[in-house]
């Protein structure tokens, strides 16, 4: 399938990201959110960092404006039903998704795929929650999305070859490098990383060192371009935490155990770089 439209929603971090490569790459997009401020934030972070790029020359004014005016955004979910493909990229919570996936499955056009930025949930059970299941598939972007250059492509156990093959198409052509992996808890990267970030917040907790401390431990002895904690505000505590569950039920496993630390600096409401405080301040 051609795909020439796309439908996000959800408009925070990743799917503003995923609106901006998209519009770039020269698909329409449809930008959906439940609120209008939501998506006045959304469009003035998209047209924030293509102002970036203009300013560093590495996009015209022209193809910056070209870009913005391929994107619409809508409060109304019905505004997805023309698009191509559907991208959601709304919070990590399995009940709202399961929900979101039913209305979505009823308001897009027959032939649409639609897809899921899921950073941990089950595509197959995603794909369950529809009356195409086989036209579903897991897109997950990586954060910041204009910089990541991969793409996990998530195949549930009902998703088709061209299925598949249409949105590994669609990631190169917004500039990405796919992996395809099989549906399982946490995919490939998050089932790494996440025990990862969830080791270090242990090792925080437990008075090891300080955060920024364990941050350049790992920044200076591993070369990763920011430590754990730094990243874990990046993807957002709430994700982090969302993910570890995940892997906890899926695999049934005490390894996977999401660090007490975490939860309480979630319960408080400190979920990174978003609420400008978690492991520090922004
Ligand atoms: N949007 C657009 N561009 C951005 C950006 C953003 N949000 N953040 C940074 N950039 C660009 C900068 O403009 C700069 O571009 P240039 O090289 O052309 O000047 C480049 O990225 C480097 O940025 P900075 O110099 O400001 O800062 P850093 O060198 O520290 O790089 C970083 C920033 C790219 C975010 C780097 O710190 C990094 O790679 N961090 C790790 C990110 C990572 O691991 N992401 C994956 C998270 S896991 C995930 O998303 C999955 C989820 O399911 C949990």
């Amino acid at each position: 399938m051609q795909i020439g439209s796309i439908g996000v929603v959800g408009a925070g971090t990743m799917g503003n990201g995923i609106a901006q490569v998209s519009a770039v790459a020269g698909l329409s997009v449809t930008l959906t959110d439940v609120t209008q401020s939501q998506l006045d934030r959304a469009m003035q972070t998209i047209t924030g960092s293509l102002e970036r790029l203009v300013k560093k020359e590495k996009m015209s004014e022209d193809n910056k404006n070209a870009a913005l005016g391929r994107i619409t955004t809508s409060t109304d979910l019905g505004a997805i039903g023309s698009s191509d493909l559907i991208l959601e990229a709304a919070t990590e919570n399995l009940a709202l998704k399961l929900e979101l996936f039913g209305k979505l499955d009823a308001a897009a056009k027959a032939d649409a795929i639609i897809a899921s930025n899921t950073s941990s949930i089950s595509i197959t059970k995603l794909a369950a929650a529809t009356k195409r299941a086989e036209r579903v598939v897991g897109m997950h972007f990586f954060n910041p999305v204009p910089v990541m250059q991969l793409v996990e492509l998530i195949r549930g156990l009902q998703t088709s070859d061209e299925t598949y093959e249409s949105v590994e198409a669609i990631a190169k052509a917004v500039g990405k490098s796919p992996v395809q992996v099989r549906n399982s808890p946490g995919f490939v990267v998050n089932r790494m990383l996440c025990p990862m970030i969830n080791e270090a917040i242990f090792a925080l907790g437990e008075g090891l060192a300080t955060a920024q401390e364990i941050d350049d431990a790992m920044r200076l002895g591993c070369n990763h371009p920011i430590g754990p904690l730094a990243l874990c505000d990046l993807i957002g505590l709430d994700v982090q935490l969302a993910v570890m569950q995940v892997l906890f039920e899926g695999f049934k496993d005490p390894k996977y155990r999401p660090a007490p630390l975490l939860v309480e600096m979630v319960e408080a409401g400190y979920l990174g770089r978003k609420t400008r405080k978690g492991f520090y301040n922004y």
